[in-house]
């Protein structure tokens, strides 16, 4: 039984990213030392902070703010990149558009995926087909997303070198046919103040993929996890941080071992609250099963069936939103 947790621990990762590109990382002990700091957060919290991941805490910034300006617009102005079935649930949604367990969440969002163009991945891939719609104003945000993209996108792979050696694989385990093409989804995501504690910014649920990367509001304190006991831990944030969490695909490459913790957002705070969070997942189509060092981690005995990525998140998109 893993061991409970009280507070999310935090990994100065920098002696992984300095080693990400050596197949022979796994023999240097200040990487050791980070992949056992993240196999223990990982098996006991499911949720760690990174620190020391490379990535500018003023892009970080300049990343909300940018967040900030687009939710401060009038609804005709943000509505114009409206998300629609037909470009493939991508774009702008108002509060109480997207649900969680059937509760509408209190937050606007823009919510973008990797471009799936038409037939890229047959009938599995169909409701997801669509490019992302990015606002004009503000004029930069597109050029900077898709920037922070990027560069969200090589630090998850890293970060997962670091998790495949503490699996006890190999660093690259998870390229090729598991995620060497990865999918990835980014939600812009905005929490009006609330008035009461009913009002749940974002309502429990665990993340679908791999590895989230969250890039969470200065000063304002909302994000809860919930540990074994069923209590809720506070996330708060930390400046030039990102707050990492495992996702469903990754409970199953790990066969259990590591949790994809659930967790939700309640902005019970005077403040705006901006987020933006970054999924990190398989290829679309791979089917996803727990890897064989398994059997030397969870005494042989495997709990999973495989399940396809691409399956699980069509159908969380399909019941996510509320349509007029
Ligand atoms: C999510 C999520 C947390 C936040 O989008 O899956 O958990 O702080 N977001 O916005
Ligand atoms: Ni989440």
């Amino acid at each position: 039984m893993a061991a409970d947790f009280s507070s999310i621990p935090i990994i100065d990762i920098s002696p992984l990213l300095a080693k990400s590109d050596d197949p022979k990382m796994g023999e240097d002990s200040s990487v050791l030392d980070v992949v056992t700091q993240l196999d223990k957060a990982c098996t006991e919290a499911g949720f760690f902070y990174v620190k020391g991941h490379g990535i500018p805490e003023s892009l970080l910034k300049e990343v909300r703010d940018v967040t900030r300006q687009f939710f401060e617009l009038p609804y005709e102005e943000k509505a114009k990149i409206k998300m629609t079935p037909a470009n493939g649930f991508r774009g702008y949604e108002k509060i109480g558009e997207n649900v969680t367990q059937g509760v509408p969440d209190m937050h606007e969002a823009i919510d973008c995926y990797r471009e799936v163009t038409k037939g890229m991945y047959g009938d599995l891939g169909k409701v997801m087909e669509g490019c992302n719609q990015w606002p004009e104003n503000p004029p930069k945000m597109k050029v900077l997303m898709e920037e922070y993209i990027i560069l969200c996108k090589d630090l998850a792979r890293k970060i997962m070198c670091g998790i495949a050696l503490a699996l006890g694989g190999s660093p690259y385990e998870f390229e090729g046919h598991r995620a060497g093409d990865p999918f990835w989804v980014m939600r812009i995501i905005g929490y009006p103040a609330v008035s009461t504690m009913n009002d749940i910014g974002c309502g429990a649920h665990t993340d679908y993929g791999l590895l989230t990367l969250l890039n969470q509001d200065e000063n304002i304190n909302a994000l809860q996890v919930r540990n074994l006991s069923g209590e809720w831990i506070s996330a708060p944030p930390i400046p030039g941080t990102f707050v990492c969490n495992i996702g469903d695909m990754l409970k199953i490459y790990s066969n259990g071992l590591y949790e994809s913790t659930l967790h939700r957002v309640i902005n019970n705070n005077t403040k705006y609250r901006v987020s933006v969070a970054y999924f990190y997942e398989t290829n679309f189509d791979t089917a996803v099963e727990p890897l064989d060092t398994y059997k030397t981690r969870t005494n042989g005995h495997r709990k999973f069936e495989r399940a396809v990525y691409g399956e699980h998140l069509v159908s969380k998109v399909l019941s996510n939103f509320i349509h007029e």
